[in-house]
């Protein structure tokens, strides 16, 4: 139990941490004119794109690659031009904050490792 708050502590701690830095990225960048966090906008919600592509091992690339040279046909009718203003080094991170937004049903998936639990008292 105290190991599970600490443990909670530390990773929430990043976690909030660093998806406060990318989605200042994200706004910093304008992706937030066209998508909002859970919510269809313009383009696809970042929730949306996170599930679409959190279990894809080139999600991170394939999210690169979108922001670099734009994409069309994936969701809908209205294409999302090149990103061409953005760094790869923001690229890189938005698509690491992007795909940290995916629903929470990760957690079911990959458990985590609890220590040995002592003997059930009868
Ligand atoms: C002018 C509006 C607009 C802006 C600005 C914009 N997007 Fe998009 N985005 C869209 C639309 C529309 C789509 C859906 C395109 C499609 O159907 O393929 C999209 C799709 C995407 C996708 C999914 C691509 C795929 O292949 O599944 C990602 C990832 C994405 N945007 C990230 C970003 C990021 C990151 C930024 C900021 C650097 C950004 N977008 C800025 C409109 C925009």
């Amino acid at each position: 139990m105290k190991y599970a708050i600490l443990g909670c502590a530390v990773a929430c701690l990043l976690v909030s941490g660093s998806a406060f830095a990318s989605e200042e990225l994200a706004k910093k960048n304008n992706c937030m004119t066209c998508h909002q966090l859970d919510k269809k906008a313009m383009g696809p919600s970042m929730q949306e794109i996170a599930a679409k592509y959190k279990d894809d091992a080139e999600g991170a690339k394939k999210i690169e690659t979108a922001i670099k040279e734009g994409s069309k046909d994936a969701w809908g009718k209205m294409p999302m031009a090149a990103q061409a203003s953005v760094s790869a080094d923001d690229a890189k991170a938005i698509a690491t904050w992007i795909l940290s937004l995916a629903p929470a049903e990760k957690a079911e998936a990959a458990p985590v490792e609890a220590p040995a639990a002592p003997a059930e008292k009868k």
